[in-house]
């Protein structure tokens, strides 16, 4: 099987490369990213000399370079996860989450249907296209999409031109929406990385609001395994929730990860309010379990600890994203092999 990966430098997608060379080890990956600030290549360090595991540097609304790209390679899947992913950055300016996000998913379902129509699309979602929810409820696949910010509309646009393909084209897509993930590798710009590089480094907690907003944590592992199980399992044109029944309300987990690291309450700072702020995301994943058997296999009692220890362990790696230095990475690894 040949799987070609966009975005596997990000959060997600660097996780997912490394559980899918351990899972299937007779697959071959290639990895599509452009390195935005959010790519990382020291999250896949080691890799390089793999021969199952290709890197591409790409931009994903390169036409002309994702069809060479597809036509070299041949991918029997596509797993898209690229995007721009961060709410705050869409507040401040949307047009990079409408390109890559809309505009990249346009020229990445063409050159999947150029090979064919019965090319996998697996298109990673996020469950922010639904909008927010009051106390009760939780978003199942048929909720309607009404996302807030504009990266959650973004992402909805992306995933109406995904159902197109398949209603209009017959393409083998689809689409999976995921709740908040955590776990190593994660850019200390969201919550729960940024909340422990600074608690450890005693600076303050921006708690936004009333800090009572909920979200639905998964261990990123646990999103891993449900986009391989969709992939092999997922019926073509179908939408599937991933989530793990897990609602916390945003200043419970700083107040966790304070506990955690020992650190006081005192550092917690409330600050003004995200515009648009999802007050509640909560998954309804019963059609995953249901028709697919995927489970989660993490707990957020066990699984959180271990994720605050995996940035203390790497306090390096959060010093080099913090300051930069990350980036030479592309550079020192393929740059003399590109100019050879
Ligand atoms: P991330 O921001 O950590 O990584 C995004 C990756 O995409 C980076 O490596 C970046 O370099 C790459 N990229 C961005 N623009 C590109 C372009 N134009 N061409 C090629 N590559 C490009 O994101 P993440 O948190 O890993 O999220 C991955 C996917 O999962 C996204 O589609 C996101 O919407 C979705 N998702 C994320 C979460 C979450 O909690 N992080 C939850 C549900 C769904
Ligand atoms: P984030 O990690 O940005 O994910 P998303 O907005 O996609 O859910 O934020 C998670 C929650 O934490 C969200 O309700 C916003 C809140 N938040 C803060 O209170 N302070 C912060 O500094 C950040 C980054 C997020």
């Amino acid at each position: 099987m040949r799987v070609l990966i966009t975005g596997g430098a990000g959060f997600i997608g660097s996780n997912l490369v490394h559980y899918l060379i351990r899972e299937r080890p007779d697959w071959e990956l290639v990895n599509l990213d452009v390195l935005t600030y959010a790519g990382n290549l020291e999250n896949l360090a080691g890799l390089e000399s793999n021969p199952r595991y290709t890197f591409v540097k790409a931009d994903i609304t390169d036409g002309d370079a994702v069809r060479a790209i597809f036509a070299e390679h041949k991918p029997d899947v596509v797993l898209h996860l690229a995007a721009e992913s961060h709410v705050d950055r869409s507040i401040l300016d949307s047009s990079a989450f409408i390109r890559t996000n809309v505009l990249g998913t346009q020229v990445l379902l063409d050159a999947a249907r150029s090979l064919g129509t019965d090319t996998r699309f697996v298109h990673v979602s996020t469950d922010e296209v639904y909008g927010t929810l009051g106390a009760d409820g939780k978003f199942t696949e048929s909720t309607p999409l009404a996302p807030n910010s504009p990266y959650s509309a973004s992402k909805a646009g992306s995933d109406c031109l995904v159902r197109a393909a398949h209603e209009t084209f017959g393409m083998n897509t689809v689409i999976t929406r995921c709740s908040n993930n955590y776990g190593p590798f994660q850019f200390p710009e969201k919550l729960i990385p940024l909340m422990i590089a600074n608690a450890r480094a005693d600076k303050d907690l921006p708690v936004y609001g009333d800090g009572m907003q909920v979200r639905d944590w998964l261990y990123v592992e646990d999103h891993c395994s449900a986009l391989l199980t969709v992939l092999e399992k997922g019926t073509a044109g179908e939408v599937y929730n991933i989530g793990g029944n897990n609602e916390w309300p945003n200043i419970e987990v700083v107040r966790l990860i304070l506990k955690h690291l020992d650190k006081p309450e005192s550092l917690i700072r409330y600050v003004q309010d995200r515009p648009g702020h999802d007050r509640r995301y909560a998954i309804d994943a019963s059609k995953i379990h249901r028709e697919l058997g995927w489970r989660p296999a993490y707990r957020f009692e066990t699984a959180l600890p271990a994720t605050i220890e995996w940035y203390l362990e790497h306090g390096e790696w959060v010093e080099r994203v913090q300051t930069g230095r990350y980036q030479e990475y592309y550079e020192n690894q393929y740059g003399s092999r590109l100019s050879s």
